[in-house]
C-alpha cells in the first residue's frame, strides 16, 4: 500500500517505519525541518530501541521517504495516517489544533479515493469532526473514509509493541475502509477489533484511564503500607496472581508521567464534563498521582530536614526507563522543589539529560557517569527505573555518598542488599 504518515514523532515515526518494514511504501511528513533532515540521513530524532536499524534499512530499500510537503505525499497515497500531537490545552481538553491544521493543509490534494486514519489520541467524536472539516474544505464524501486506529505502543518498547500488538482497534462507519486498514495489520496479528469510530476513540482513553487508575490505586495502597508496616511489593504480588486483577501496572512508586497518561486522563475527564457527567474516580486518580510526588518529597524532607546547602544526587530524568522523553516526568517537579529549598542537584540519566536540560533550571549539574553524582552527596534519589540502575555497585555507592541514604521512588532494590551494604533505604511502601 502507499501510505502517508503525518507527524513523525514517537507514534508517527514508529508507524511509518514499521509499515515500511512490512513492505508498504510510506512517506513520513512533518513540519519540523530539523527532524526531517535527520530522518533523511537515517538518524532517529528520538531514542527508541531497534528503531534506527529499521529506519536505515527501509530508507535504503526505498520504501520509506520523508517530506515536509503533505500535499505531494497525499497525492501519491491512498491511506493517510494522522499522528500529530494532541497535547493538553489549558482547560485540560485535548488540543486538536495540530490535527486541524494538518488536515486543512493536505485537504486540497484529495482528488482521488483516500482513507484518513486517526492514530493520534483524540476525543470521542473527532472522527465525525474530521469528516465535517473535509466537507467544509469542499472534499466530496465519495472521495474519503475516516477510520480511527488508536495506538497503544509504549515508549521504550515501541517497535516491539507495534510489531507484536496485543490488539489492534479499527473503528469506521465504512466497512470497506475498515477492511483495508485491518489488512495492513494482517501480518502482525489476528486480534483486530472492528468497532464504530466513537467506540474506537473511547477504547484508547478508557484504556489509559484504567491503567492510570491501577497505578494510583497501588500507590495509595503503598501509602497505607508505609503506615501499617506492610510491604507493597508483597501486597501487589499477592493481588496480581488473581487473574481478574493481573500483576502488571501494580508497581508502586512516585506516580505516572509521560506524554500520555497525564493528558489523556484530563482529556477523558473533560470529555465527561462536557457531557455533564462527572468522572469521579478519574478525578481522584489524577489528584492521587499529583500527591504521590509530594509523598515522595515529604520522605526526602523527613530524612534530610532543612535542604539548604545539601548536595543531592538524582538518578533518572526520563518519565520512565528506556526513553529520552521527559514530558511530565516526576523529575521536572522534584528537582525544582529541591532547588527552591536550597539544595544543590547533581543529576544523571543515561539518555534523557539533553531533553531534561531544556526544561529544568540552569543550576542543575549534569554528570556523565551515574557514580559521579554521588561524591559527597547527602542522599541518592532514584526517580526513573532504568535497568542499568538495578545492577549497581552498592559498596561503591556507600563509599561515595556522604550520608549512606537512598530514597527510591521506584522501589528498585532489595532491603536486604541495602542492609548488607550499610545503606539506609527508603522506598514507597516497602
Ligand atoms: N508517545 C506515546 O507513547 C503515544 C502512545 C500512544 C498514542 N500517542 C498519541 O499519538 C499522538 C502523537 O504523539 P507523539 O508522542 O508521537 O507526539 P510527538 O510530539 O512526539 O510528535 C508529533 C509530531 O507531529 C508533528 N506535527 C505537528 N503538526 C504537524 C503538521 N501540521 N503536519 C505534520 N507534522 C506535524 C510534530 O512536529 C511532531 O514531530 C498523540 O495524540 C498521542 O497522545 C502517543
Amino acid at each position: 500500500m502507499k501510505i502517508t504518515v503525518i507527524g513523525t514523532g514517537y507514534v508517527g515515526l514508529i508507524t511509518a517505519t514499521c509499515f515500511a518494514e512490512l513492505g508498504n511504501h510510506v512517506i513520513g511528513v512533518d513540519v519540523d525541518v530539523e527532524k526531517l533532515k535527520k530522518l533523511r540521513n537515517g538518524e532517529s530524532p528520538i531514542y527508541e530501541p531497534g528503531l534506527t536499524e529499521l529506519l536505515k534499512k527501509n530508507i535504503k530499500e526505498g520504501r520509506l521517504t520523508f517530506t515536509e510537503d503533505s500535499k505531494e505525499a497525499v497525492k501519491e497515497s491512498s491511506i493517510i495516517y494522522i499522528a500529530v500531537g494532541t497535547p493538553q490545552a489549558d482547560d485540560g481538553s485535548a488540543d486538536l489544533s495540530y490535527l486541524v491544521s494538518a488536515i486543512k493543509h493536505f485537504a486540497p490534494a484529495i482528488d482521488h479515493k483516500v482513507i484518513i486514519v486517526n492514530k493520534s489520541t483524540v476525543p470521542v467524536g473527532t472522527g465525525n469532526y474530521v469528516k465535517q472539516l473535509l466537507i467544509e474544505e469542499n472534499i466530496s464524501e465519495d472521495l474519503f473514509a475516516v477510520v480511527s486506529n488508536p495506538e497503544f505502543l509504549k515508549e521504550g518498547s515501541a517497535v516491539n509493541d507495534f510489531m507484536y500488538p496485543e490488539r489492534v482497534v479499527v473503528g469506521s462507519d465504512k466497512k470497506e475502509a475498515a477492511e483495508v486498514i485491518a489488512k495492513l495489520y494482517g501480518p502482525l496479528t489476528d486480534k483486530i477489533i472492528k468497532t464504530n469510530i466513537l467506540s474506537a476513540e473511547l477504547i484508547k482513553y478508557a484504556s489509559n484511564g484504567f491503567l492510570a487508575t491501577k497505578i494510583s490505586f497501588i500507590n495509595e495502597i503503598s501509602n497505607i503500607c508505609d503506615k501499617v508496616g506492610a510491604n507493597v511489593r508483597e501486597v501487589a504480588y499477592g493481588m496480581g496472581l488473581d487473574t481478574r486483577i493481573g500483576g502488571k501496572f501494580l508497581n508502586a512508586g512516585i506516580g505516572y508521567g509521560g506524554s500520555c497518561f497525564p493528558k489523556d486522563t484530563l482529556a477523558l475527564i473533560d470529555i465527561a464534563d462536557k457531557l455533564n457527567y462527572e468522572f469521579k474516580i478519574l478525578k481522584k486518580v489524577v489528584e492521587v498521582n499529583h500527591d504521590q510526588r509530594k509523598v515522595y518529597y515529604a520522605k526526602i524532607k523527613k530524612e534530610l530536614g532543612d535542604l539548604k546547602g545539601k548536595k543531592i544526587a538524582v538518578w533518572g530524568l526520563a518519565f520512565k526507563d528506556n526513553t529520552d522523553d521527559v514530558r511530565e516526568s516526576p523529575a521536572l517537579d522534584i528537582i525544582p522543589w529541591l532547588l527552591n529549598d536550597g539544595a544543590e542537584v547533581f543529576a544523571y540519566d543515561p539518555i534523557a539529560q539533553e531533553n531534561a536540560a531544556v526544561l529544568l533550571p540552569e543550576s542543575v549539574n549534569y554528570v556523565k557517569d551515574a557514580y559521579d553524582t554521588l561524591n559527597d552527596a547527602d542522599a541518592l534519589l532514584i526517580i526513573t527505573d532504568w535497568k542499568e540502575f538495578r545492577q549497581v555497585n552498592l559498596s561503591e555507592i556507600k563509599k561515595r555518598l556522604k550520608t549512606p541514604l537512598i530514597i527510591d521512588g521506584r522501589n528498585m532494590y532489595s532491603r536486604d542488599d541495602m542492609d548488607e551494604n550499610g545503606l539506609t533505604y527508603i522506598g514507597m511502601g516497602i
